[in-house]
Order: C-alpha cells, then structure tokens, then sequence
C-alpha cells in the first residue's frame, strides 16, 4: 500500500522527497449508539481498513490536497491564512478543519503540505470515513511539525474540527475509536470522563459481521441535530427536579423515577433510548468478558429495537436487514451501528453459519430491496501508525 500511494504522490506532486505514509483506521460500533453526546458510554471497535494518508511539507503556507477516490475534482489548494469555518462543503473540510483547530488550540504549523489521500473504506456506510480523515490528518500534523500531543487529544481536536468547521454536531465516539484502536479489542469508553477500558474481543466461535445496506437517506444530519435538542429538552425537564448534567447520568430506576418530569412524548422516548442504551452498553462489556455471547447478542437485539422505536433513528432497508439476520440461529444479535438512517448494520454470527448468512442476507435483502448488500467479516483493528 505505501508503494501504492508514493507512486499516486509522485504523479501528482512531482517526487516523494521527504513524503511519509500513514493510515487511521474507520470503526464499528458494536452497542452504545447515540449515548456519546448524552454523556453515557459506546463500545466501538477500530477496523482494519480507513483512510491513508501520503504527505509532505510546502515551502510556502499552501495547503494542497487531492484525494485518489475523486481524481476528478483535482488538487484543492488553500493558503493556511486563509482557512475559515464551513469554507468548503468537500472532503476537504475534513482535513482543513484539523489544521485550522490544531492552530485555535496555540500549535504552530508554520508552513503548508502536500496531501494525497486514498480510503479503503466505503464511504458514507456510517464507519466513520470522515472521523478516520480527521485523526490521520491529526497524526500528520503532529509527527511533520514536532507537536507534541496525545491520540486521545488528537480525537478531541478531530471531533472539534468537525463541530466547528465541518458544522456536524457529532460527539466524539469515532475519533476517539479511530485514534485510541487496538488490534482485537473493543473500547469501552465512558464519554463523560473520557476514561477508557479495552476489551478483548472473545467471540468463541463467532465473529462481527458487517452488512452494508448500500442506503443512506438524506436525513441523516438534519435528524442527528434534531435527536440532539430532543435530548437536551429532556435533561431541561429533569433538571427542573433533579441535578444532572447529562441524560446518562441517570440510571434506569431513576429514569423511571423522573421520566413524568419530561412532559413531551417524543423527548421522553428519547431520553429512555439513551438512558437504557447506556445501561445495555455497561452490560454488553461485561457480557463480554464473562464470554457470554448469547447475552450480548441479545443486548445487541435490544439496542436495535430501541433505535427503531423510541429513537426513530433506522429505515426500511436497515429493519429488512436486521430481520432477516434475526431469522437465522446462527446470528446472536443484529443491529443499525452509527448514526442511523442507512449505513449498516453490524451482527454477531457463529462462524460456521457464516457462508448461509451471506446467502441468506444477500438474497433476502435483494429480493426486498432490488439493492445487492455488501458482507464483511472484521476484526478489531490498530489505531493510527506511520507505514
Ligand atoms: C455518529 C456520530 C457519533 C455518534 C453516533 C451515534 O456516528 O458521529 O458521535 O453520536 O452517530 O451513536
């Protein structure tokens, strides 16, 4: 891969003198969704594919990047002075965000670079291609200018880039799974703190299965803010009788307790979605550990009807899916993973039913859909690294 992407580097910024390679990896999240930015818990893992990352240092304060998965749009180039909040709509956002918030956060970038690009992951599936763009732009940043800073800072300043100039209120689960990943292990991570626990990922005789829907309904973002004010309404409710600072800091009994303080319906069934979502996240890590499948697998099962019904956040193609998954026994729990509206679906699959599982979804879903499903079998992978 690094041949690959210092020969497309050469072609299309001259030689490769001084040019470093690196890659960040996308993640699934395997239970915990829509927790992040209500200060519960997720449980993502990174993967073994991402975005890559050829780069070199500009003698002037250019920034020129080109991205080989669009070779039509060309090299985008902008001056560093010149970076502003939602200056473009393009991939290249993405990028020009992190070198604008590493420069608000006081870290002295003093020249530009020659960035070439390359994902291997499929984009807009909700794997979190955007957050791996952030972190790998983060790692480059900080080896090419001598920054001395953490990857748990780098996911920060990634998901703050996405706030404030990309302008999606994401919270801060996939950076955090792209920059923090560890080959074969899950991140159980407390997104109120930020404290963090990796768990190693025993499935016995199973494995993560993940099923691309190939959909992603136009809704996604403008729904995303909306569940977020939802929520926060709710915690105004709460507040008025309970001293909290986020929705999950409640547990289930006091939910039930106080859910009559939120009087609106829908924010009510928000706030029971993040709120038991979070209590099935802090039971699915220790099903885990305790290897017991069957549990987690039901976790997995309750966390999609609860996105379904309270959350409202699935779609047909999404539901075809994880009902047909669920008609299997070798499947021990299916669901939507990431923000929802489309994307994919991720599921626990005994291995020796993985060939009928494929056969079985890709048929199903074609016969329902008239749209061809794409299977992957994963395993957690690293976070960043230099090639
Ligand atoms: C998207 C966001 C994450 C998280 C998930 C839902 O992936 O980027 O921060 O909120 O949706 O769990």
């Amino acid at each position: 891969m690094k041949e690959r992407l210092l020969s497309w580097f050469s072609e299309i910024f001259g030689d490769t003198n001084n040019t470093e390679v690196y890659f960040a990896p996308g993640r699934v999240n395997l239970i915990g969704e829509h927790t992040d930015y209500n200060g519960g818990h997720v449980f993502p893992c990174a993967l073994s594919v991402g975005i890559y990352a050829a780069a070199s240092k500009r003698e002037d304060d250019l920034l020129c990047m080109y991205s080989a998965n669009y070779p039509d749009a060309g090299i985008a180039k902008v001056p560093l002075s010149l970076l502003a909040p939602k200056r473009t709509l393009d991939w290249c956002g993405y990028v020009e965000g992190v070198f604008h918030t590493f420069r608000k956060n006081g870290y002295s970038i003093d020249c530009g670079m020659n960035i070439l690009i390359y994902g291997d992951i499929p984009e807009g599936a909700g794997l979190s291609s955007s957050a791996a763009l952030e972190v790998v732009t983060g790692v480059l940043i900080r080896d090419f200018y001598g920054i001395d800073i953490s990857n748990t800072d780098i996911a920060i300043l990634g998901k703050e880039a996405e706030n404030n100039y990309v302008g999606t209120s994401c919270g801060i689960m996939d950076q955090f799974a792209s920059a923090m990943g560890k080959k074969d292990n899950a991140i159980f991570l407390d997104t109120n703190t930020l404290d963090y626990e990796y768990a190693p990922i025993k499935l016995s005789d199973a494995s993560i299965v993940i099923v691309n829907s190939k959909v992603k309904h136009s809704l996604v973002s403008s729904q995303y803010n909306i569940r977020r004010k939802e929520c926060e309404s709710a915690l105004e409710c709460i507040r008025a009788g309970y001293d909290i600072d986020a929705l999950c800091e409640l547990n289930v009994d006091e939910y039930e307790q106080y859910s009559e303080l939120i009087l609106d319906d829908v924010c009510r069934r928000r706030a029971k979605h993040a709120i038991y979502e979070n209590e099935r996240t802090i039971r699915a890590k220790e099903a885990l550990n305790n290897n017991d499948i069957c549990l987690f697998g039901r976790l997995m099962n309750e966390s999609h009807d609860s996105l379904r019904d309270d959350y409202e956040v699935s779609c047909e193609e999404i539901d075809v899916l994880v009902n047909l998954s669920r008609e299997l026994p070798a499947v021990f729990g299916s669901r939507i993973t990431g923000g929802g509206f489309g994307g994919c679906t991720v599921n626990i699959v005994a291995n020796d039913g993985i060939g009928s599982f494929k056969e079985y979804i890709s048929n199903g879903y074609f016969k329902a859909t008239g749209i061809e499903p794409e299977i992957y079998v994963v395993t957690p992978g690293c976070g960043p690294y230099k090639l």
